[in-house]
C-alpha cells in the first residue's frame, strides 16, 4: 500500500493480479464520448500493458485505487517509461497515460493523489520530462503546459483514393515480418534524424509494434514494407481503422506522392509535458544571488 486515502479507499501499486480488472475498468471508464459500450481498443491496450507484453512496462508501473471493503478498482493511473530525442540527444520521458476514476468518485482528489506519486517515481528514475495528452487543459493543474503538435502526417479521405489503373512497375507493399526488424530499426533512426523531437525505437520496441500487440489495441499501427525491384525502400505505418471517414498514416522515409492527401491534417491532439526542474534550473539561475 502507498496511502490509506481514507473513506475506505487504498493507493496501491497494480500488480499481476490487477491485469483482468485494470481492463475491463480502462474499457469502462475511458469510452468515446457518450458511448453506451466500452472502449474495447483501450482495454486491449491495457491487456498488453499490464500482461507483460509491452517490452518495459511492469503491472507496478500503474497505481490504482481501491476500495477496501471490495477491493474494486475506482481509479488507475500509469506511468510509461521512454527515450525520446532532442536533437538528437536522448532524454529519459515519462508519459502518464490511462488514466480514470469511476464516476461516483470522481472530484475527491483520487487523480490528483496519484499523480503526486507517479511524479515522484518520474523523479527517481531520472526523467528529465513528462508528457501527456488527453484532456485540453485538465492537466495544467497538475503542472503540465502546451507543448508539441501530437501525430501529423497525411490524412486521406475515402473519396479521394481512386483504385490505380496499374501498378506502379517494380513496386509492392506487403506486411512488415519479423525478418524487417533490423531494416525499420535503421530507416527508422534515418528518419527520425530530421525531427528535432522523435522517440527512436529499438529492435524490441519495433517487435513490439509488430507482433505484440493484440489486434484491437488502440496503439497499434500496420506496418507496411515497401519494396522496389524486390529490395526494402520504405515503410509506411497506419492506423487499422477509419477515423472520421479518414485513413490515417504515418510517413516514413520513403513517402510517395499521394492524391488526395492533406499533409498535416491529422493534427487531432497535442502533447502537454512538464518539465518542472527545467524550469526550476532557469529560475534559479536568474534568481538574485
Ligand atoms: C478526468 C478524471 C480522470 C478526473 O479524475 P478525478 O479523480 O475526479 O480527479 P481529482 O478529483 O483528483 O481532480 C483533481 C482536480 O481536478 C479537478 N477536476 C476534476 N474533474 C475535472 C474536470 N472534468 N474538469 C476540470 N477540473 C476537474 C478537481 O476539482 C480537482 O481540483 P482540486 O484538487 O483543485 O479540487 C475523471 O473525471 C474521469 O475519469 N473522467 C473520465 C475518463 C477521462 O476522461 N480520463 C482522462 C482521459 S485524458
Amino acid at each position: 500500500m502507498i496511502r490509506d486515502l481514507g473513506d475506505g479507499l487504498v493507493l496501491r501499486c497494480a500488480t499481476d493480479d490487477d491485469a483482468e480488472p485494470l481492463a475491463v475498468f480502462v474499457g469502462d471508464v475511458l469510452r468515446a464520448q457518450d458511448s453506451v459500450e466500452p472502449n474495447r481498443a483501450l482495454a486491449a491496450w491495457e491487456r498488453d500493458l499490464i500482461g507483460g507484453r509491452h517490452p518495459s512496462f511492469r503491472p507496478g508501473d500503474a497505481t490504482v485505487v481501491a476500495d477496501r471493503r471490495t477491493g474494486a478498482i475506482v481509479s488507475c493511473l500509469h506511468l510509461l517509461s521512454q527515450t525520446w530525442t532532442y536533437g538528437g540527444v536522448p532524454i529519459a520521458v515519462g508519459q502518464p497515460e490511462l488514466i480514470g476514476t469511476v464516476t461516483e468518485r470522481r472530484g475527491g482528489g483520487l487523480v490528483r493523489a496519484q499523480f503526486e506519486v507517479i511524479h515522484r517515481w518520474s523523479a527517481e528514475r531520472g526523467q528529465r520530462m513528462l508528457a501527456i495528452t488527453g484532456i485540453p487543459w485538465f492537466y495544467r493543474q497538475f503542472g503540465y503546459e502546451l507543448a508539441i503538435e501530437r501525430g501529423g502526417g497525411p490524412r486521406v479521405f475515402l473519396d479521394a483514393v481512386t483504385p490505380l489503373r496499374e501498378s506502379p512497375p517494380g513496386w509492392r507493399v506487403r506486411p512488415a515480418e519479423d525478418t524487417d526488424v533490423a531494416f525499420l530499426v535503421e530507416l527508422a533512426a534515418a528518419a527520425t534524424a530530421r525531427h528535432l523531437v522523435a522517440v527512436p525505437r529499438d529492435a524490441a520496441l519495433w517487435r513490439y509494434e509488430l507482433t505484440g500487440k493484440r489486434a484491437d489495441s488502440g496503439a497499434r499501427r500496420e506496418i507496411r514494407i515497401l519494396e522496389r525491384h524486390g529490395e526494402r525502400v520504405g515503410y509506411l505505418a497506419h492506423a487499422f481503422d477509419l477515423w472520421a471517414a479518414a485513413w490515417r498514416s504515418r510517413p516514413s522515409r520513403s513517402w510517395p506522392a499521394c492524391r488526395g492527401a492533406k499533409r498535416g491534417s491529422a493534427r487531432s491532439a497535442t502533447w502537454w509535458s512538464r518539465a518542472r526542474r527545467w524550469r526550476g534550473r532557469r529560475r534559479a539561475r536568474a534568481a538574485p544571488r
